[in-house]
């Protein structure tokens, strides 16, 4: 019989070498839900690595993979193009707003944010402009690579090794909690703007509509808007950061939609191709593409990569586009994710510290790191799977969630809270 717990030569990224041994395996997943090697089944309350938003084995998915397989399976984006990818980016351009028409095919997440932050740059160069510093939230997340990790100032994603650029961290004013409040959005608003009017003019700033791996931590309403608006005024370039959020995630087709705001260029990756295959994707305006025919070098992108937009992917991808339309995924986002907060809300424990959430991504602030392991390790006792990162738990189950499942996962917290609770008494 296979083994429960991995003891492989695998080793897992973001995990301590002690805890690399008696890792949980995952054998299969149906649907909403997913099964261990002991054959216990969960609610798969993070969606896979957060990007399952169509569920797991959805037939309309592997059908298109497989029709795709058959047909083509990819071919040299250097000189050629595809069906699959032509449609995508030209889908793409429909569903975003203005004139975001312009998309580049990519393989991850960190890829798009590595593609965000050349472009950016390179536009002002295109345009004789000198300007190369980037403007971040201090517990953004925008990815792994080196470039991707510098963006952010969380301790965990400190490197060893300078930015190739200068980048100005904007911290949060208030505790995550008080972040919901219209005094914390004046004083948000007041940082970025410092940062825009002091020191060297500012190329770009990034943002994610809602903070994920940064503590899930939902902006005041408006904040986009008004970000907007001072990008404009300081002529920098506003890029979103929507591989979390994007495809329904927040209960808007992007998160950037709660806004009403048009960003210069956005990333796309996780739930785009609904987790079945890497892919990312970086849209950007037209007329921030055009300054690339005066680039001096190549008058063109000068990066990519042998497999962005692989066939396959991109296949997969138009059929995640047709699904979320056809089983109204973004509005089961909102409505479920709306019960699913409500519900926690009303769980009175003194472990939690707060419950915040936008559609379906919903988290639990604990009073401490052990509290959050403890009550993870007593949820998936219960019977769902969820993530725990610094103390806050973070439930992003697939956007094709029932009401049913709904209860379910509400019941395995509330007893995982009353079993942690009983056991420290
Ligand atoms: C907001 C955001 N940006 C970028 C990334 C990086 O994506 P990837 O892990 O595919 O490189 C992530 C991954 O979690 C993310 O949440």
């Amino acid at each position: 019989m296979q083994s429960a717990t991995s003891t492989s030569s695998l080793w897992r990224p973001w995990t301590p070498i002690t805890q690399q041994a008696g890792s949980t395996r995952i054998v299969e997943a149906k649907g909403n839900r997913v099964r261990d090697a002991e054959g216990r089944w969960y609610i798969d309350g993070i969606s896979g690595v957060l990007n399952a938003s169509c569920g797991h084995g959805h037939p309309r998915l592997i059908e298109a993979a497989t029709r795709q397989l058959q047909q083509l399976v990819h071919y040299d984006p250097m000189v050629s193009t595809h069906e699959p990818a032509e449609t995508l980016a030209s889908r793409l351009a429909q569903i975003l707003p203005g004139e975001l028409n312009e998309t580049v095919l990519l393989n991850s997440g960190s890829e798009a944010t590595e593609a965000a932050m050349r472009i950016a740059l390179q536009y002002w160069r295109n345009i004789g402009q000198d300007r190369n510093r980037v403007i971040t939230f201090a517990a953004a997340y925008h990815g792994t690579t080196h470039l991707a990790q510098q963006l952010s100032g969380l301790p965990f994603t400190v490197s060893e090794w300078a930015a190739p650029f200068p980048i100005s961290h904007v911290a949060l004013p208030a505790s995550p909690r008080e972040m919901r409040t219209a005094e914390s959005a004046d004083a948000l608003i007041a940082l970025f703007a410092k940062e825009l009017e002091n020191g060297p003019p500012a190329a770009a700033v990034m943002v994610e509509p809602l903070l994920g791996l940064g503590g899930c931590i939902v902006l005041p309403t408006g904040f986009l808007a008004r970000l907007r608006r001072l990008c404009d005024d300081h002529g920098a370039l506003l890029i979103l950061d929507e591989v979390f959020c994007g495809f329904g995630r927040t209960g808007r087709m992007f998160g950037f939609e709660h806004d009403g705001i048009t960003p210069d260029l956005v990333t796309m990756s996780k739930g785009i191709s609904g987790g079945y295959l890497p892919l990312a994707a970086l849209t950007v305006t037209t007329p921030v593409k055009e300054t690339f025919a005066q680039e001096p070098v190549a008058q063109g992108l000068r990066y990519g990569h042998t497999t962005g937009g692989h066939a396959v992917a991109a296949a997969v991808a138009n059929t995640v586009l047709d699904v979320i339309a056809e089983e109204r995924l973004v509005e089961n986002s909102a409505t479920q994710g709306a019960a699913l907060l409500e519900g926690l809300q009303k769980i009175e424990s003194p472990l939690m510290a707060d419950v915040r959430g936008l559609g379906l991504v919903v988290a639990i602030e604990t009073d401490s790191p052990e509290s959050a392991a403890a009550l993870a390790e007593a949820t998936a006792r219960a019977g769902v799977m969820t993530r725990h990162e610094r103390g806050v738990i973070r439930i992003a189950p697939p956007l094709t969630l029932t009401a049913a499942d709904t209860a379910e996962i509400l019941q395995a917290i509330g007893t995982a809270v009353d079993g942690v609770a009983a056991s420290r008494r």
